[in-house]
């Protein structure tokens, strides 16, 4: 028998003011009520709204929940008046389900494991003191994003592909705007095509004169170029935007959070830690959607075939039945085992790599700069848009004594 059941009218996704790290507070009493709902869309569909930490991760390890991008027209704030949506170009894996999922991560993961990334540690560290030393020279104030948290990331996954991130004038603002959510949707695409041309081009040319990185080793495999362009584009898209919103608005969280910001800085060793429970705090990625292929039973609920289901992960990650005092930031948290990079076949590939980046930039930031502050009171810091797949800060102005 199904349990009795509860409705939300509509997706929450104002935040509290004065609240920029908390999931919207709808959001949150959903989850106090059940942590499955029902969810009207904007096109009338009615779909589910997960936002309980068992649910979502059962649904995450579930293969009658797809990820393909065609069964995906409903969108919880967007209406699309029931367009057809084509399917994932080829490469771009995050949106589609076995077999096609694995022929395109498969050859990737050896790429990204936690020994080649820790590899990378002297370079994240030596890209993140040049950036440092540019900070402290044109200081005593800067905006954090665009002197930190952006260029490292970017430059270290350029590197990684082999990018040149000279030629960022041709993808940066690009994969910015079909990321961000702020731009009419003719722009957005017009962006995501015109990086599909320059990933174009660069795989010809790295057919042409292969150098040493990762987009040049897959060219011995059975990839075409359609399928490497696609899957460099989900690279480097994945690669800039999420981290540089962790560290962006992880400095925001600290800086709010003195106490905590302290045990950082006094114990380098903290750091790991650190990382996982900013993660798990600000679930920057706050939520992913999949759509059911059959009908399934899922928290006393059925969710039939050809439903959409929203996945909370921004929610899941402040379970009170997961975590202790999940609103709490606590770097020194015992309780692990966040969503933060999701879980199942779609877990984020990057990981290891966004943790090497972390866990070097934050402490470096900080030992830096001891009086690291911000330069505008926090609530006039500016949030990026609920509609951004990535939630973030657009700027944060900082400032420090000399
Ligand atoms: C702090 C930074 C990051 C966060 C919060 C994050 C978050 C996530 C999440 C939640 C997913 C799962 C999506 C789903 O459930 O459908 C994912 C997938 C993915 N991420 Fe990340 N990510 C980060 C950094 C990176 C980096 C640096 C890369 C660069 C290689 C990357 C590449 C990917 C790829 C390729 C996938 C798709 C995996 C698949 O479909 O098999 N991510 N990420």
């Amino acid at each position: 028998m199904n349990e009795p059941l509860h409705s939300v009218t509509t997706m929450p996704t104002a935040r509290q003011p004065g609240c920029p790290f908390d999931p919207p507070k709808e959001l949150i009493q959903a989850r106090e009520q059940s942590p499955i709902s029902r969810l009207p869309f904007p096109d009338g569909h009615q779909g589910w709204l997960v936002t309980g930490y068992d649910l979502v991760r059962s649904v995450l390890a579930d293969s009658r929940f797809s990820s393909r991008k065609e069964l995906m027209s409903h969108h919880p704030t967007i209406d699309y008046g029931g367009f057809e949506v084509p399917p994932a170009p080829p490469g771009e894996f995050l949106l589609m389900d076995e077999p096609q999922h694995s022929r395109y991560r498969k050859p990737l993961v050896g790429k990204f494991t936690v020994r080649r990334m820790r590899l990378l540690t002297e370079r994240v560290e030596q890209v993140t003191a040049e950036h440092l030393d540019a900070m402290e020279k044109a200081g005593p104030s800067a905006d954090l994003v665009t002197a930190f948290a952006k260029p490292i990331p970017a430059i270290i996954i350029c590197e990684l592909l082999g990018v040149p991130y000279e030629d960022r004038g041709r993808f940066q603002d690009n994969i910015d705007k079909f990321l961000n959510g702020e731009v009419s949707d003719e722009d957005q695409f017009a962006a995501y095509t015109a990086t599909q041309q320059y990933l174009a081009e660069l795989v010809a040319a790295k057919r042409a004169n292969p150098t040493d990185d990762v987009l040049s080793d897959l060219l011995d495999s059975d990839l075409t170029d359609e399928e490497l362009k696609g899957m460099s584009l989900l690279l480097l898209s994945a690669g800039f935007d999420t981290t540089t919103n962790m560290l962006a608005l992880g400095t925001f969280a600290l800086l709010r959070n003195p106490a905590q910001l302290a045990a950082l800085r006094a114990d380098p060793m903290l750091a790991d830690k650190a990382v996982e429970e900013l993660m798990r705090y600000l679930s920057v990625a706050k939520q992913f959607q999949r759509v059911a292929l059959e009908d399934v039973e899922l928290g006393g609920q059925t969710i039939k075939a050809g439903t959409t289901v929203i996945l909370s992960y921004a929610t899941a990650n402040r379970d009170p039945e997961r975590f202790t005092d999940p609103h709490v930031l606590d770097l020194r948290r015992q309780d692990g085992g966040h969503l933060a990079f999701g879980h199942g076949i779609h877990q984020c590939l990057g990981q290891q790599l966004a943790r090497v980046e972390m866990r070097v930039a934050f402490p470096a930031l900080l030992n830096r700069f001891p009086t690291l502050r911000l330069a505008v009171p926090a609530d006039e810091v500016a949030l990026r848009p609920e509609t951004a797949d990535i939630y973030g800060v657009k700027s944060l102005p900082v400032t420090w004594d000399t």
